[in-house]
Parts: C-alpha cells; sequence; structure tokens
C-alpha cells in the first residue's frame, strides 16, 4: 500500500544575518523590547553577543559564503523574512576589495537564492530587507556636492568605494531577482519581496560601527563620554547625512510592514539631519565640555567622505510607506545619545 506522508511543518521564521553589527543588535534589542524574537534565527560568524543570546530562538556561527550551511537553514526552516544585515563596510572594504566583493555581493547572491528557494516551496515570496548606504553616491566634486544639496534615489550613482560598488550592484540584483529571475525559463519561477533603504552614517550610543567611513561621528562622541581625546579623520567642514540608530530600525521595519500594493519602488532613501563634521563636534563639546577633539584628515577617507553627498532626498519613503524620522538634530542629540550614551558609560 502506498501511504502518503505528510511534508513536516517546518517552523516559521525571520533570518536576520550579520546580526551582531551595530544595526542587528539596535533591530534585536527593539524586537526583544516588543516580545517578538521568539521567531528570529540569526547568522552571524561572530555568533551573538552573550547579553543577547537569550533574546532570540536561536544562534548560528556561521558564514553566508557556506552554501551547506545555506541548504540546512533552506530544509529546517520556512523562512518568512530575510533581513539581510552581513557586509564588510567602506574601509575595511578598501583594504581587501576582492574578500569585500566575496562578501558583499557573492553573500547576498546566496541569500537571494535561499530566498528564491524558499518562495517556491512556500508558495509565496520571501520578504528580503536589504540595507544599502549613501555609499552607492559619487559626487564628482565639492560644488556638485554643494549646489545638488538633497540627492535623490537614481542621481549620482557613480560610487569610488568597493563597499559602495558592491550596496549599488546589489540593488541591482535584489531587482533583478524580485522581478526578472530565470525570465527565460519555461517555468517562471515567483521572485523575491525586495525592499532596499539607503541608510545615511547611523549612529548608536549604544555600539561603535567596525569599519566604516562615517564613523568619525559615533567615534567622536564615543571618545567624549569616556574622556579620551579624538583626532577626526576627516576635515571640520565634511559634511554628509546621518540618522540615529532608533530611527534606522524604525525605518527598517516600517519597511518590512509596508504593503506590497503601496511600493513602487525597490530602493528607498531615508534620512534624518545632515551635519559637518565641526557641527557634531561642537554638539558633543557642549555636552561634554571636557572633550578634546581636534582634526587630522587623512586625506584619502575625507576623499571618500567627500564623494558622498551632503544630503540624500527620502521623499519616495515619505509618500510611499509614510517615513519620517523622529529624531532631527536636536532630538537625536539631547534626547537620545547624550543621555544614553551617559548612562552607558556611568
Ligand atoms: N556607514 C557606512 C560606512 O561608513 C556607510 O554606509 O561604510
Amino acid at each position: 500500500m502506498f501511504i502518503r506522508r505528510r511534508a513536516p511543518l517546518r517552523e516559521k521564521i525571520t533570518l536576520i544575518t550579520g546580526a551582531n553589527g551595530e544595526v542587528g543588535h539596535g533591530l534585536i534589542q527593539h524586537l526583544a523590547a516588543a516580545n517578538d524574537t521568539s521567531d528570529v534565527v540569526v547568522l552571524d560568524l561572530r555568533g551573538l553577543d552573550e547579553s543577547m543570546r537569550g533574546k532570540v530562538n536561536r544562534v548560528i556561527v556561521g558564514d553566508i559564503l557556506d552554501n551547506e550551511l545555506i541548504n540546512l537553514l533552506l530544509n529546517e526552516y520556512e523562512i518568512e523574512t530575510i533581513v539581510h544585515l552581513a557586509a564588510l563596510l567602506s574601509t575595511h572594504s578598501e583594504f581587501n576589495p576582492e574578500t569585500a566583493h566575496r562578501v558583499n555581493v557573492q553573500g547576498t547572491i546566496n541569500l537571494l537564492k535561499l530566498a528564491i528557494e524558499q518562495g517556491k516551496s512556500r508558495g509565496s515570496p520571501v520578504k528580503f530587507i536589504f540595507p544599502s548606504s549613501i555609499a552607492v553616491y559619487g559626487m564628482p566634486d565639492a560644488e556638485t556636492k554643494q549646489s545638488a544639496g538633497a540627492v535623490k534615489e537614481e542621481q549620482y550613482l557613480y560610487p569610488i568605494t568597493m563597499y559602495g560598488c558592491n550596496k549599488l550592484y546589489c540593488e541591482h540584483l535584489g531587482r533583478y531577482y524580485a522581478q526578472y529571475y530565470q525570465q527565460l525559463s519555461a517555468t517562471r519561477t515567483l521572485g523575491v519581496d525586495f525592499r532596499c533603504l539607503r541608510f545615511p552614517g547611523l549612529i548608536s550610543a549604544q555600539t561603535m560601527p567596525t569599519g566604516g567611513t562615517s564613523d568619525f561621528a559615533p567615534e567622536m562622541l564615543h571618545a567624549a563620554v569616556q574622556g579620551k581625546p579624538y583626532a577626526s579623520f576627516v576635515s571640520e567642514d565634511s559634511q554628509i547625512p546621518f540618522m540615529v540608530m532608533p530611527d534606522a530600525i524604525k525605518s527598517l521595519l516600517m519597511l518590512v510592514d509596508a504593503p506590497q500594493s503601496q511600493l513602487k519602488h525597490y530602493v528607498y532613501n531615508v534620512t534624518s539631519f545632515s551635519l559637518s563634521a565641526r557641527q557634531i563636534a561642537d554638539r558633543v563639546q557642549a555636552s561634554f565640555p571636557s572633550a578634546q577633539i581636534t582634526f587630522e584628515p587623512d586625506l584619502a577617507r575625507q576623499a571618500i567622505v567627500e564623494s558622498w553627498p551632503l544630503d540624500v532626498d527620502d521623499a519616495a519613503a515619505r509618500q510611499e510607506w509614510g517615513w519620517s524620522p523622529e529624531y532631527d538634530a536636536d532630538r537625536a542629540f539631547n534626547e537620545y545619545l547624550i543621555p544614553t550614551i551617559t548612562h552607558l558609560y556611568r
């Protein structure tokens, strides 16, 4: 007699890659505060800091380049959403561009393919949330940077860093996997529900980023609260857009929850405020009067910051899914950064 077996039900999860980075920490803390992490499985080369391990369903120590591991995930879980945070940031990437390409691009392809296979087996597309960056832009010169002001998603896409090239290409890959994947095969597969945010420089009161070029802002602040002198690697007038971590998490979760029918784009700028390194130093000094901040520009890193826009236009995110930041510069410093960081290092 032929007995038809029912496929065992797989546990439904949200997969967060690179969860031990600063966006991962911010996201897990936020979800844990809302009791919303029971379905969260994290994957990170370094595992997850001990203080956070108990907050999630499972921690997998592993590499997004490990295809066997990706296949295990495919078989073991029903993945509804992938938040793909794993990446090498811009400064790190310049020291080893080919490794950066493998992690940032091949790693993303592996996860997009996982999303496609999951979509097939569960019969509906997997949501794929991808943080991109202002590093995808490349302003040709200082005058253009000043006159362009807040740039739109499709303008000035000539990145000068490996990280920026990787992020820009992955934005295109996301669009491809969402809309055109295997477009010539006889049976078209379901695409992925690809949703991408372009973050400005992020500042968290709780964690330090590793290997970024917008890091002068968080570094200045974290040094001041610890009473350490800080020499900024960019000049006083270097200016780019920023956002504090609670707004980064807010935008990410708003994009996760946005109804598909409202989304007309795959890629959205989000931002909060734009300040120069001098203006950040002044705000830090106002709260920590003994802070010793000097400016000793590293010309190569400075050139990277100069290639990023003065500001970005996030009108599409505002119009299509109701984005607006909670923290302008005043609130960011007075109500989030200074009080939180002071408490943290007390
Ligand atoms: N914060 C990133 C970096 O500096 C830019 O998105 O690399």
